[in-house]
C-alpha cells in the first residue's frame, strides 16, 4: 500500500462512515431530504479533494453530482459514475448492527449501501484526492454520481442528453460490480439485462368466507401460484414462447474458458445455507447465473397476512415478476412477450393485469480495448496478479444507455464480493477492498493515459 494511503486510512474510513450514516433509501419518498443530503455530501468530498465546478443538478428526482478536473485538451479523459442511493434496509430485524450505524467486525465495514455503491463509489473520490495531492493526475476526469440507480436511473439518460458536450470522454469507470475473491481479481465483462413486471390476479369483487365459497371459486392467489410454477418447465426452462429466440449461444471456446474460472460449488453451497444447487439443464452454475437468462418472484402477497389464522379466500393477488436478460435479448421484447403470455395462460375464473416497472439491456465489454488493458495492468500491480475476466449476472442499466447516448464503452472495475450482501441485511464492504481499491484506480489512469498516447 502506498504511504499516503497508509497515512490517511482512518480518515478514510471515517468520511466513508460519514456517507454511509445517511439513509439516502431511493425506492421510498419517506428518504428525499436524505437523498439529498447525501449528494450535498459528496459534492462537498468532491470540492475538497480538489474537483472544479462541482454541482447538484436537479433532476425532475433524485440530483446528480458532477464534478469535474480538466488538466489539458489533448489528454484522454475519464468520467466516472457511481451511485449514491441505496437499497431499503429491511427486513431492519435481521442487522446484527443497525443498517446506518457503519460498523467494522472482522475488517469489514457493515451498513447498507457499504458496498453497493457508496464505499465502491467513495473509493474514486479518494483515489482522485490522491492523485492531486501529489500532483499525479495524469489525465482530464469528470465525476458523475446518481441517486436513482437503485430505482432504474429514472431521470440520468435525459441529463446526459443534456449535456452531451459537458459528458464528453474516453472512457466510463464504473466501480458498482463485484470482483472473485481477494486474491484472485476479476474484471467485470458483462451485465445481465432487466425486465421488472408487476402482475395482479383477480377473482371475486370481495374477499369471501373460505368455508363459505372455498372450492367452488377461484382463488386469486392458488391461480396466480400456478400460473408462476408453469413459467418454468421441468428442465428449468422458462416456457414464454420465443423467450430464447435471441439469446446468444456461448462458443465451446468460451464455455471452457468460463469452467476454468475458480469456483467451488461446495464452497458456494455452504455460504448460502442450501444442500443442493438448481438452474437450467445443462449449464453450469456460472453460466446460470451470468450468461444465461432467468425469472425469479421478488414478492408475492395477497389474502391475510397478518398473525394468527383468519380464514379468507382473497379477492385478487400480486406479484413482482422479474426477468434477467442476456446479450441479444431486448427489454421492452420481452416485457411483451410475457405480459401476452401471462394474459394467455389466465384462466376465464380471474381477471389479470400486467404493468412493467423498469427494465436495462444486457451489455458485454470488450477486452480488447486500452480500458480493459490498463485496468489488467492496475491489478496486476497491486494484487500481484492478472485479472481474470468475468461476466456479472446483476445488471446496470445505464451502461447501455451510455454506450447508446454518447457513444462510450464502459469499464467495470468493482472491488465487491458476491459473498458482500448486497440488497440484504448485514450488507458489508471489506476493508482491504476499500483501501485496495483507493490504491487501484490511480494505477488505472496511470496506464490508461500512457497507453492511450501510443
Ligand atoms: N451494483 C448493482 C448491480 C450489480 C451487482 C452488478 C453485483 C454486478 C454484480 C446495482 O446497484 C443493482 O443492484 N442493479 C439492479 C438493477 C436496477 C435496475 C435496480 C439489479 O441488478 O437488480
Ligand atoms: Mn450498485
Ligand atoms: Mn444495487
Amino acid at each position: 500500500m502506498n504511504q499516503y494511503i497508509e497515512a490517511n486510512k482512518d480518515r478514510f474510513l471515517e468520511e466513508l462512515f460519514d456517507l454511509l450514516r445517511i439513509p439516502s433509501v431511493s425506492t421510498d419518498k419517506k428518504f428525499k431530504d436524505e437523498v439529498v443530503k447525501a449528494a450535498n455530501f459528496l459534492k462537498n468530498s468532491l470540492l475538497e479533494a480538489g474537483a472544479d465546478n462541482v454541482e447538484v443538478c436537479p433532476t425532475q428526482g433524485n440530483p446528480i453530482v458532477y464534478g469535474e478536473k480538466l488538466i489539458g485538451k489533448d489528454l484522454p479523459t475519464v468520467l466516472v459514475y457511481g451511485h449514491y442511493d441505496v437499497q431499503p434496509a429491511d427486513p431492519e430485524h435481521l442487522w446484527l448492527t443497525p443498517p446506518f450505524e457503519p460498523t467494522i467486525r472482522e475488517g469489514k465495514i457493515y451498513a447498507r449501501g457499504a458496498c453497493d455503491d457508496k464505499g465502491q463509489t467513495y473509493m474514486h473520490i479518494k483515489a482522485f484526492e490522491y492523485m492531486m495531492k501529489y500532483g499525479q493526475l495524469p489525465c482530464n476526469v469528470k465525476f458523475m454520481l446518481e441517486g436513482e440507480e437503485e430505482i432504474g436511473s429514472v431521470h440520468l439518460a435525459d441529463f446526459v442528453r443534456a449535456n452531451r458536450e459537458k459528458l464528453q470522454a474516453d472512457v466510463i469507470l464504473i466501480s458498482d460490480t463485484s470482483m472473485i475473491s481477494n486474491e484472485i481479481p476479476s474484471i467485470a465483462t458483462g451485465l445481465r439485462g432487466l425486465s421488472y413486471m408487476e402482475v395482479e390476479v383477480i377473482g371475486p369483487n370481495r374477499d369471501l368466507h373460505s368455508g363459505v365459497y372455498g372450492g367452488a371459486v377461484a382463488n386469486p392467489l392458488n391461480v396466480l401460484c400456478e400460473m408462476i410454477a408453469s413459467l418454468k418447465d421441468e428442465r428449468g426452462r422458462i416456457t414464454i414462447p420465443h423467450f430464447y429466440d435471441k439469446v446468444e449461444e456461448l462458443s465451446p471456446a468460451e464455455r471452457q474458458a468460463m469452467s476454468e474460472a475458480p469456483f467451488d460449488l461446495e464452497t458456494y453451497k455452504k455460504e448460502l445455507g442450501i444442500e443442493e444447487v438448481f438452474g437450467e439443464e445443462g449449464y453450469s452454475t456460472l453460466e446460470r447465473a451470468s450468461v444465461r437468462p432467468t425469472l425469479d418472484v421478488n414478492g408475492i402477497w395477497g389474502g391475510y397476512t397478518g398473525e394468527g389464522a383468519k380464514t379468507v379466500l382473497p379477492s385478487k393477488a400480486q406479484a413482482k415478476i422479474s426477468m434477467r436478460l442476456v446479450p441479444h435479448q431486448n427489454s421492452e421484447e420481452i416485457s411483451q412477450l410475457f405480459a401476452a403470455h401471462f394474459q394467455a395462460i389466465a384462466p376465464k375464473t380471474v381477471k389479470v393485469n400486467v404493468s412493467f416497472h423498469h427494465g436495462g439491456e444486457p451489455v458485454v465489454v470488450s477486452i480488447d480495448s486500452v480500458a480493459y488493458k490498463a485496468a489488467e495492468k492496475a491489478y496486476e500491480k497491486t494484487f500481484g496478479r492478472k485479472p481474470i475476466p468475468k461476466r456479472e449476472g446483476g445488471s446496470i442499466p445505464i451502461v447501455a444507455m451510455f454506450k447508446r447516448e454518447l457513444g462510450l464503452d464502459s469499464l467495470l472495475m468493482g472491488f465487491g464480493l458476491d459473498s458482500d450482501a448486497i440488497h440484504s441485511p448485514n450488507e458489508h464492504y471489506g476493508i482491504f477492498n476499500y483501501l485496495k481499491g483507493i490504491e487501484t484506480i490511480p494505477y488505472f489512469y496511470q496506464y490508461f493515459a500512457e497507453m492511450s498516447q501510443k
